[in-house]
């Protein structure tokens, strides 16, 4: 348990100067989420982080994790505390140098007094130490953190940062990252970036990463455990760095001849998305048990199980077209997650159509008629599907369909200037679908407010489109399309 000390210098301080407590009265805490309503504790409020440098030590055998969180951050209130999301166990918080107190609230937050008020504006840095067992911490009754037989994966969403650093843990405040491991000799650890160093010393072998672009807390990621790692370039100049957990199995083949793709799809991608915003992409597949993918920035987290029916490029393309629809475009609020799902699912649309299983239009035309009119599918808004339906099928599913149907309503000039510009137009920073909608009424001069609420806002299934005639297809191509549009999110 953790007291509140006030320190005996600000007691003199006090005792001399009258100014102090009357400034210091209009100093008030941060609050403790940052006001977006699906998740009304996630993230904070009343400052703004720049940089994570997150130094840690990991034991596999017993899920020990330690180390050094090295904040950079920039107050945007006057505050007399702030939260961090965490779960692990802190010893020690220092604020500009100066130990400050600290306690626990909530589910998942870490509140930390400094010594001294803090004056809006103000630069600040923060040190955190702790431990922890991961695997042995929840919230709500739940844990993200993924132990495999030879370490643990930290890769979820929205919530995995808790479990492993301290955080402002939500996509509107985004920062670089160092993130440094030392793991036993023979292990080897995976983040974000590029791999700036490795060096072993007394039995430990550290892996020191870098992000130098802004990256969403969720998106970064973190494993340890025994991997082959494969480094290549794409014809396009991307620099990639894959890894694979040498316990795969028979999937052992099907990750590889997907993931190894990841060069030859960056390339692909970026002539609908145009550059491929990172200095690094890339993809592990860990010896994790659980189903998804997850689109962490130029790192991607692949299940095994993505690979268990044979080789899945479309899975692959579905987590790269997140890096610009998603990664770097992030979200303004959660509620926005079609921007991220509708184009990432839209991609593998546009690959299936390359790859001649189904174009489109005809992926567009089954989703319509493979839900009847009184299927709860109709029923979620990807606009805004609540925080307990932000993955369902119709997010993805309908959610590409509504981009089918802009597409077919301002033409495919327009379109794929849209799918081209939007990445460009807000790069590394957040935005939302009003954002979206305004950016393509303004690229194709179209008023599309009655699209955009039939198609994402409506808990019902819009009438009155003509299916295309290739809608009209042979059982074995339905089978085929419907492959494709399970094929994986
Ligand atoms: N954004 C991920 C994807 O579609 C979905 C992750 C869903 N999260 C989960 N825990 N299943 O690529
Ligand atoms: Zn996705």
């Amino acid at each position: 348990m953790h007291r509140r000390i006030i320190a005996p210098g600000a007691l003199a301080a006090a005792s001399l100067m009258l100014a102090i407590p009357a400034s210091a009265a209009s100093h008030s805490p941060g609050a403790p989420g940052i006001g977006d309503p699906y998740y009304p504790a996630y993230g904070n409020g009343g400052y703004d982080v720049s940089h994570y440098d997150l130094r840690l030590k990991y034991q596999p055998a017993t899920d020990e994790l330690s180390g050094t969180a090295t904040i950079l951050a920039r107050t945007t209130q006057d505050l007399s505390s702030f939260d961090l999301d965490f779960l692990l166990d802190v010893s020690e918080v220092r604020v500009n140098g100066a130990k400050a107190s600290f306690t626990t609230s909530g589910q998942h937050e870490l509140v930390v007094t400094p010594r001294t008020p803090l004056d809006k504006g103000t630069p600040i840095t923060v040190v955190v130490r702790y431990s922890g067992v991961p695997s042995t911490k929840s919230a709500y009754g739940f844990n993200t953190w993924h132990r495999t037989p030879d370490g643990a994966v930290a890769a979820d969403e929205p919530e995995a940062a808790w479990w492993w650093y301290p955080s402002n843990d939500h996509p509107l405040d985004k920062a670089t990252y160092d993130v440094s491991v030392a793991v036993p000799d023979g292990t080897q650890a995976i983040s974000n970036g590029t791999l700036q160093s490795t060096s072993s010393q007394l039995g430990w072998t550290r892996y020191s990463w870098r992000q130098n672009k802004p990256q969403a807390t969720y998106l970064t990621t973190l494993a340890m455990g025994k991997f082959d790692i494969t480094t290549s370039t794409s014809e396009g100049g991307v620099p990639v760095v894959n890894a694979y957990s040498k316990d795969l199995g028979d999937n052992d083949g099907a990750a590889r001849a997907s993931v190894e793709r990841t060069g030859e799809l960056v390339d692909w991608l970026s002539g609908y998305f145009g550059p491929y915003p990172f200095s690094s992409a890339g993809g592990y597949v860990p010896n994790t048990t659980t189903g998804y993918a997850l689109e962490t920035q130029t790192r991607v987290y692949y299940s095994p199980k993505q690979f268990a029916k044979g080789s899945n490029a479309s899975v692959v393309v579905h987590e790269l077209a997140h890096q610009w629809y998603g990664d770097s475009v992030s979200l303004k609020g959660w509620k926005n997650i079609w921007l991220n799902e509708g184009f990432a699912t839209y991609a593998q649309w546009l690959w299936s159509e390359h790859e001649g299983e189904g174009t489109t239009q005809e992926l567009a035309d089954y989703v319509y008629a493979s839900h009847p009119a009184d299927d709860a599918f109709w029923t979620v808004k990807p606009g805004d599907p609540g925080p307990d339906h932000q993955f369902d099928d119709a997010v993805y599913d309908r959610g590409a369909l509504a981009i089918q149907e802009l597409r077919k309503t301002v033409g495919d000039d327009a379109f794929f200037a849209i799918l081209k510009g939007w990445p460009q137009e807000h790069a590394y920073g957040n935005a939302s679908i009003a954002d979206f909608q305004a950016y393509a009424e303004k690229v194709s001069g179209k008023s599309l407010g009655a699209l955009f609420d039939t198609w994402l806002f409506q808990p019902s299934k819009p009438a009155g489109v003509a299916l295309a005639k290739s809608a009209v297809v042979q059982p074995r191509s339905w089978k085929k399309i419907a492959a494709a549009v399970d094929g994986a999110h």
